[in-house]
């Protein structure tokens, strides 16, 4: 059955909650992602951007803020819309596009390739193992140079989190942070900096899926679909 995603950010609303600790996780992340990326234009890419609470939660009142272009890309409508209205209040629209489409497929967002920092959020929760695996070691290709790429995963028996860990790990990522709160088993937060070893998808607007290290077909798919 689909889950309804507009709902499932219900929790965020409640401090005490595991989904509000891993949010303040993630946006303390991003913002130090943000904070240490070279000098210059940072382009920022969220899949499975739900309301984008996590970039714009963060995004209006950081220092890079006239730095950063982003892409978020939603499928359900309704949450493509709450981040739109998030955009608008923040000021940002001329700097982020919420991009309603399926982020499993590459070729919805080439054209933010290759992004600086990239949020893989509320993903593997929801799909398959052998999806984590591809989309993990697809990310590194879909990073610049010293792309940051942050991911979070639930710590629910079987725990997987040390696998995805030892995935980006092989994917070229050196692990910066990884965060798995005591009590709250939902929360795993992983955060990775690209190696300079990988390849890199190439610049530049409409050019087309797949790359250098990027699948061809899907990356992932949502058990719910
Ligand atoms: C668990 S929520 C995470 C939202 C957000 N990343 C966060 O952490 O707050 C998953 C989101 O992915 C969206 N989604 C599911 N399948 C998708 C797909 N193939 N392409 C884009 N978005 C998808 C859902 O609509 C939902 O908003």
């Amino acid at each position: 059955m689909m889950r309804d995603w507009v709902a499932w950010h219900d929790s965020y609303d409640d401090p005490a909650s595991s989904l509000a600790t891993r949010l303040a996780l993630v946006q303390g992340h991003l913002a130090g992602a943000l904070t240490s990326a070279p000098a210059g234009p940072i382009r920022l890419l969220s899949l499975c951007a739900g309301q984008g609470r996590d970039v714009l939660g963060v995004l209006p009142g950081h220092a890079r803020r006239d730095d950063v272009t982003a892409v978020l890309v939603e499928a359900d409508p309704r949450n493509v819309a709450d981040a739109r209205r998030r955009v608008a209040d923040a000021g940002l629209a001329g700097a982020v596009e919420v991009r309603e489409a399926d982020a499993g497929l590459v070729a919805t967002f080439a054209d933010a390739l290759p992004a600086d920092v990239l949020l893989l959020c509320g993903i593997f929760g929801n799909v398959s193992d052998s999806d984590i695996h591809r989309t993990a070691m697809a990310a590194a290709a879909m990073c610049a140079a010293s792309g940051t790429v942050i991911w979070t995963r639930h710590r629910r028996e079987p725990d997987l989190t040390p696998a995805v860990r030892s995935w980006f790990a092989d994917a070229g990522f050196g692990e910066i942070a990884f965060e798995a709160a005591a009590t709250q088993t939902l929360t795993g937060v992983g955060v990775g900096r690209r190696r300079d070893t990988s390849p890199v998808a190439p610049r530049g607007p409409g050019r087309p899926a797949p790359s250098a290290g990027l699948p061809g077909g899907r990356l992932f798919t949502f058990r719910d679909a």
